[in-house]
């Protein structure tokens, strides 16, 4: 009977065989997540204009094996079988990215009818199979045509984000209930804008993405105010054009997790991951510069108004994060940070990318330090995945072992943090289809879906069944 009533509130349900089944809230989101540059193809069909990607891609030496997103998965014009090929993988919800230049070819201006045609007919196509559309405004593929005005070093293109995403919400907003404004601000400001250097395996490795620039820390810092100011002003214009419509960025969270599990190294993790997400998070869901972060910039701090503060702290119905490694493990520390970072060890396991450490529990702690940091109201988890190297066998199929096994821990981790009350509503795996991944190129697959990149055949794989099983039971199986 004790044990009844344990395994209930825990949300355990009994498996057949007699052992117990972790479930999820009812209502759970199993979603799958892409980005229009890593599976679009068709860069000019239909009035499409050039991303900074499109640019990018094509400057020699800059992708792996000159991989290009010209044709990349063919899903412009495959895309109705795509949504057939993930209804029958049981996803409940599909988050894709909305191409800026294909509904803004001049990133102002006119519109595009035909880029917003496509995106319309995808959200039908998706409702029409029972999956949730959830989208992104901004994957990283700025129009070109702002890049050459300056790109993110410029204010004008937080408003022209802002205007962007009003059209959006009139246009698609009636049948896509939730949006998310920009992804992994971090990651595209720094990587786009100066190069963020990572260890991997104990020596330094730089990693870039468009438009590849190499700016001061000033720069950089107004390049980060210009972003979380468009995701305010996104979050306020969407608002007016259609109320009612559910919002929230898609950052990725920079964690810190504690090594062991005691007070001290927890509060230090609160204190680490405060840090580690000062100009992006921590603003956009307080509304205001830290002075930790303001002192430590001193003259290199953005320039920004009060106006701006508010606009980019913009009440939001929930916060989307990317979570697949944190910054770090940390410790408790007497010194003024306030944490010790503990490096991994050379023989810490990994998946199949470089940086890609196997540290399953950030899906935990990541969660419960954002609760415990900044309260929002709901929680998305909007990426988690792994590369992995996957062959067909003889036979046609791939046995992605390693990626059940990371989704599994990952799942596992991420039901502990609900089950203590932490409000995470849905989980996106990265990625539905192998794809485009940025400079990695093709090589490094990340789908729980194979593509065959000559044919355009798709195989789902060993992941994808796990998916539909787990999807089905609304647990981790
Ligand atoms: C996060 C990015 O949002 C996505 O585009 C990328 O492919 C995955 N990480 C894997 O690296």
């Amino acid at each position: 009977m004790i044990n009844k009533i344990h395994f209930k509130s825990k949300n355990l349900t009994s498996n057949a065989g007699g052992s117990t089944l972790p479930t999820f809230p009812e209502r759970f989101f199993w979603g799958i997540a892409t980005a229009a540059y890593q599976i679009e193809g068709s860069p000019d069909a239909d009035g499409k204009g050039k991303s900074i990607w499109d640019t990018y891609a094509h400057i020699p030496g800059k992708m792996k094996n000159g991989d290009t997103g010209d044709v990349a998965i063919d899903h412009y014009r495959r895309y109705k079988d795509d949504v057939t090929v993930m209804r029958e993988m049981g996803v409940k919800a599909y988050r894709f990215s909305i191409s800026w230049p294909r509904i803004f070819p001049n990133g102002v201006g006119e519109p595009n009818p035909k880029g917003v045609d496509f995106y319309s007919r995808l959200v039908d196509e998706l409702l029409q199979a029972g999956i949730e559309p959830f989208g992104t405004l901004y994957h990283w593929d700025l129009p070109q045509a702002l890049q050459d005005k300056g790109g993110w070093q410029s204010r004008d293109t937080a408003q022209a984000f802002a205007d962007y995403a009003s059209l959006i919400a009139g246009q698609l907003g009636d049948r896509v209930k939730h949006f998310f404004t920009l992804n992994e601000l971090q990651n595209f400001v720094d990587m786009g804008h100066r190069g963020t250097v990572i260890k991997v395996q104990g020596k330094d490795v730089r990693i870039e993405l468009a438009p590849g620039l190499q700016l001061s820390t000033a720069q950089v810092n107004q390049v980060s105010h210009h972003a979380v100011l468009a995701h305010g002003l996104a979050v306020q214009a969407m608002r007016a054009t259609r109320p009612g419509l559910l919002l929230g960025p898609a950052d990725v969270l920079f964690t810190g997790v504690p090594i062991i599990d005691t007070p001290a190294n927890v509060r230090a993790a609160e204190i680490a991951t405060r840090t580690y997400n000062e100009r992006f998070l921590d603003v956009m869901l307080t509304g205001r510069y830290s002075d930790a972060y303001l002192q430590a910039a001193g003259p290199d701090s953005p320039k920004f108004t009060e106006a701006d503060l508010s606009a980019i702290g913009s009440p939001l119905d929930f916060v989307g994060v990317n979570i697949y490694i944190p910054k770090s493990y940390v410790e408790a520390s007497e010194d003024a940070k306030g944490f010790r970072e503990v490096p991994t060890s050379l023989t810490h396991p990994k998946m199949g990318s470089p940086w890609h450490s196997f540290i399953p529990e950030v899906l935990y702690w990541g969660p419960r330090l954002m609760n415990s940091l900044w309260k929002p109201k709901a929680i998305y988890i909007t990426e988690n995945g792994c590369a992995a190297n996957d062959v067909l066998t003889p036979e046609g199929r791939v046995l992605d072992t390693d990626r059940v096994m990371y989704l599994r821990a990952v799942m596992s981790n991420l039901h502990r943090a609900i089950s203590e009350g932490v409000p995470v509503k849905g989980n996106f795996i990265w990625s539905a289809f192998d794809n485009l991944e940025w400079t990695g190129g093709f090589g490094t697959r990340f789908g729980l879906v194979h593509i065959d990149f000559k044919t355009q055949k798709r195989t789902p794989k060993l992941s994808a069944a796990w998916f539909k099983e787990a999807s089905r039971r609304n647990g981790i199986v």
